[in-house]
């Protein structure tokens, strides 16, 4: 069984699908071990409590860089001797001493089609904010591998939704969630603790 660390900024929705997905049996040869928040009133928090999963509180404020919250998170991940960190609207971007760490064993879910709409500053609403302002017909969400740039690693999974012309970047980031994120989230993870996904050069496939 591998151990799964999900690390969390929020909501925590994406948490609940993976949760539920393993109350249904379809996190095959994994188990969420431990969540991590960078923030001590995220949701998240009170999700896992209520699924009886150990959470730890890495609060971002209490460092004064990227670097030195990361390698307390690089420390905590260690302790908890992760097989698997999921990045589940988790909204800081790790350096490097992370992802070099736990390369191809970082996975993300992104809310738009990754290479549209990502990197630096696009994060939560904000995405779908510029989605629509640029008046994309789909967007969706990708799931990846994180290596040293945002949201530039390995592509796992994409799925996708149409745009209407009444979203709001509400409507949109929910249609999203519900089509996309909470499915392709719990997939991948299965996935990936299945041992079902292959790197060949610098490309994810799944068999
Ligand atoms: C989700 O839409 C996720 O894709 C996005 O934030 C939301 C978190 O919701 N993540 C990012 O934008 C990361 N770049 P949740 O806390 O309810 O899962």
């Amino acid at each position: 069984m591998k151990n799964i660390c999900v690390l969390v900024s929020g909501g925590g929705t994406n948490l609940q699908a993976l949760i539920d997905a393993q109350d249904r049996g379809e996190i095959k040869g994994g188990r969420i071990s431990c969540v991590i928040s960078s923030n001590p009133g995220a949701y998240a928090l009170e999700r896992a409590k209520k699924a009886g999963i150990t959470s730890v509180v890495i609060p971002r404020k209490e460092y004064s860089d990227s670097k030195t919250y990361s390698e307390a998170i690089l420390e905590e991940l260690n302790r908890q001797k992760a097989d698997l960190v999921v990045l589940a609207g988790f909204m800081i971007i790790l350096d490097e001493c992370v992802t070099k760490a736990y390369d191809y064993k970082i996975i993300n879910v992104h809310p738009a089609l990754i290479p549209s709409f990502c990197g630096e500053g696009f994060y939560g609403l904000r995405v779908h904010e510029k989605a629509l302002e640029y008046g994309v017909k789909v967007s969706g969400a990708t799931i990846h591998f994180v290596n040293e740039k945002a949201d530039a690693g390995a592509i796992i999974l994409q799925g996708t939704v149409d745009v209407a012309n009444d979203d709001t970047p509400e409507t949109l980031q929910k249609k999203i969630m519900e089509n996309v994120e909470w499915k392709l989230l719990p997939k991948a993870v299965s996935l990936f603790c299945e041992g079902r996904i292959t790197i060949k050069d610098g490309k994810a496939y799944v068999d």
